[in-house]
């Protein structure tokens, strides 16, 4: 486990953000030392308020890229606009630093990265039916397996850090807190190594960042995407839209049909799909 060798002050950013307790973090399956050569860039909690705090101070402090935090528990685990997300034991929490080489406006070519390796990593490990709903959930049976939240910082026009923030279902509970949620292990009928599902994601994230130029990255999502075609309510910061996901263009925004039949262009929003009878 890193202290300060890899240029971050963990003493600081644990003081502020949690703990680590050793005899926890060996017994874990997600212990550092299961990630073999990617194991000095594992930050592990028992712990902690969000990872997504420890895992700014890190980036800040200028940790190297692919730097990941991961926690047991968290206490204010966040979810999008602003709700909260069931850090409870069993689940897998963890936020990946990024250090991609590109302007602030190409930042959701690593998010939609993110989520189809999240997904190939689970589809390839279990044989999960797992799909992707816009822009970065990962669905299994029309149910939420896991969320994402990013946090981007700039500097003269170059990304100096993108921060993804996952949650996933994998050995928890999730349905008998939260409608609409299911874990590999209900869906599996058996709980499951959450170092392993890391580690496959994190081989696909490796891949997925390598082919980034191709030019095929939302192609690669497309592929995986359960929300074109659907029928959708979008919350955004400012409205809620209703109508019918066509698209997701090569900027990731989300092309909506409205009633009027204009087409509207989403670029941030939380989407629900609709039950095919038409009722959510
Ligand atoms: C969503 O609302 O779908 C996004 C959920 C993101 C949850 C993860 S868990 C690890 C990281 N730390 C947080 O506080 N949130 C993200």
């Amino acid at each position: 486990m890193p202290d300060k060798s890899d240029g971050c002050d963990m003493e600081a950013a644990e003081a502020r953000t949690g703990k680590r307790i050793p005899a926890d973090y060996e017994a874990s399956d997600l212990s550092p030392a299961r990630f073999g050569a990617r194991s000095a860039l594992v930050h592990w909690f028992a712990e902690i308020s969000s990872t997504m705090d420890a895992a700014r101070e890190l980036a800040r402090q200028g940790c190297p890229h692919m730097s990941l935090v991961v926690a047991e528990r968290q206490r204010e685990g966040r979810g999008r606009l602003a709700r909260s997300w069931d850090s409870r034991e069993g689940g897998l929490y963890f936020t990946l630093v990024t250090r991609p080489l590109l302007p602030p406006e190409l930042a959701h070519l690593v998010l939609f990265t993110a989520s189809v390796s999240l997904c190939c990593a689970i589809r390839g490990l279990y044989g999960v039916e797992a799909g992707l709903k816009w822009p970065n959930d990962v669905l299994s049976g029309g149910k939420k397996l896991s969320g994402m939240l990013s946090e981007l910082s700039a500097e003269g026009g170059r990304i100096s850090y993108l921060n993804m923030g996952i949650g996933v279902n994998v050995n928890n509970d999730p349905g008998s807190t939260v409608a609409g949620a299911v874990s590999l292990k209900n869906l599996l009928g058996r709980a499951v190594d959450r170092g392993e599902l890391l580690s496959a994601f994190l081989d696909e994230m490796d891949a997925g960042l390598g082919r980034m130029g191709d030019g095929k990255v939302m192609a690669r999502w497309r592929a995986l995407a359960e929300t074109p075609g659907r029928s959708v309510t979008v919350a955004t910061v400012r409205e809620t839209l209703s109508g019918e996901a066509i698209d997701v263009d090569e900027d990731g925004a989300l092309l909506l049909l409205l009633a009027d039949g204009s087409v509207t262009r989403v670029l941030h929003g939380d989407c629900f799909h609709e039950a095919p009878g038409g009722k959510p």
